[in-house]
């Protein structure tokens, strides 16, 4: 219920027609990621196992399914918009209808495999709460008004900088990285298994908006040498000059953020980034992204700390000052890994519609380890794969730098 309840205060700052607008094929309404989320649980489980459940509206399955092909049609996720019926209000009736009977259901006695579901339904609720707030940034930014999410109070735009990045070493050898089944995981992150690593060395923090700017200013968005060859054609194509939301005003940078528009602080992760993008700072700086196993071997048995979305700033936050140890591996940003996603030795899919969760996708996107500024605190872990495709710079997606050993 706390899980629930988190969504519902993110919809309170919003109109009905906020949640209802989808700004691109990619982003879906506020509206649309709360009533799916009832779905979920509506769906997968209180129609199999629910003696009684009354549906709420037969229109909604074809309404809020995402991609379950096994569970039906489904409106087509870039016509997700023009769903202006059911209103907010209603799909907030929805989720209340849904609410009472799951927890109906949770005073009885549950199997294993049902826990499981109830728990997979919560986890995720928890990623599209994040997407909720990605694609509420990516339609405020439309906006020419230029609307704050929330607290639009000014972030200090002293010119910063942080500490120069350092490299932290590791041996490498034989490691083993993935999910060992204790405690919740998604089926893509096991099974654990080992991995051989050469030796490598890994960046103490995550590259800053101020070494974007140097790397913006030595020219590197009109050089095709820096560039991937996929990279480079989106580059041409989309006229890429910047980080998505960047705008330079006055000889001065400046970002849409959730909290409206703001000028850029030089010393914070820099963000919304395309993989292309940090790939070609990887090489301008004559430096390579990490793998996603050795980001994984150097993030297993840190604390799970950081700058999540419930400090309620939403933004990434600067590297504090740490004599050692690899820092913000956790939240402010996602970090692009070199690592395409893929299944791990011995995966298989689950049976059933869940089946369809993650394993379909892994096909022609890469992997971003450590949760983000916008990622619900609790919800991630050193074994957590995130994925994209390389072209995706609408979340909150940044690099740490890596070089061989
Ligand atoms: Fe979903």
């Amino acid at each position: 219920m706390r899980v629930r309840l988190a969504s519902r205060q993110l919809a309170a700052n919003l109109s009905d027609a906020d949640a209802t607008v989808q700004s691109m094929p990619d982003a879906s309404p506020a509206k649309w990621h709360l009533a799916h989320t009832t779905w979920f649980f509506e769906t997968m489980v209180l129609k199999p196992v629910a003696a009684g459940y009354e549906v709420f509206d037969e229109s909604f399955n074809f309404l809020f399914n995402s991609y379950y092909e096994s569970v039906g049609e489904r409106q087509p996720r870039p016509k997700r918009g023009f769903v202006t019926r059911p209103s907010l209000a209603e799909v907030l009736a929805y989720r209340d209808h849904v609410d009472r009977a799951m927890e109906t259901l949770l005073e009885s006695d549950l199997d294993g495999d049902l826990t499981d579901l109830i728990e997979l339904g919560c986890h995720h609720e928890q990623q599209h709460q994040e997407l909720l707030l990605t694609d509420i940034l990516h339609l405020f930014s439309q906006s020419p008004l230029r609307p704050a999410f929330t607290d639009p109070e000014p972030i200090s735009s002293e010119a910063r900088e942080t500490a120069p990045m350092t490299f932290l070493p590791f041996e490498g050898g034989i490691v083993e990285i993935g999910h060992d089944g204790s405690g919740f995981g998604f089926d893509c992150e096991g099974p654990r298994h080992r991995t051989l690593l050469e030796p490598y060395r890994l960046a103490d923090r995550l590259v800053t908006n101020g070494e974007w700017i140097d790397f913006i200013e030595a020219g590197a968005y009109r050089d095709p040498m820096r560039w991937l060859s996929a990279g480079w054609a989106d580059i041409k194509a989309n006229g890429w000059t910047m980080p998505l939301y960047w705008e330079k005003r006055d000889g001065t940078y400046w970002s849409m953020t959730l909290r409206g528009f703001q000028p850029i602080d030089r010393a914070a992760p820099v963000t919304h980034i395309s993989y292309y993008e940090a790939d070609a700072f990887a090489s301008w700086a004559g430096k390579r992204l990490p793998t996603e196993a050795e980001w994984e071997n150097a993030a297993q048995g840190l604390p799970l700390s950081g700058n999540f979305a419930s400090s309620g700033r939403l933004r990434p936050l600067p590297a504090e000052d740490l004599d050692a140890g690899p820092r913000q591996m956790f939240g402010d940003c996602w970090e692009w890994t070199q690592s395409a996603f893929l299944p791990y030795p011995r995966f298989k899919t689950a049976a059933g519609a869940v089946g369809e969760y993650n394993g379909k996708f892994m096909c022609g996107q890469f992997v971003l380890r450590g949760g983000s500024c916008a990622t619900s605190e609790g919800h991630v872990r050193a074994t957590y794969r995130n994925f994209f495709p390389p072209e995706a710079r609408w979340q909150f997606s940044g690099l740490r730098l890596a070089e061989d050993g």
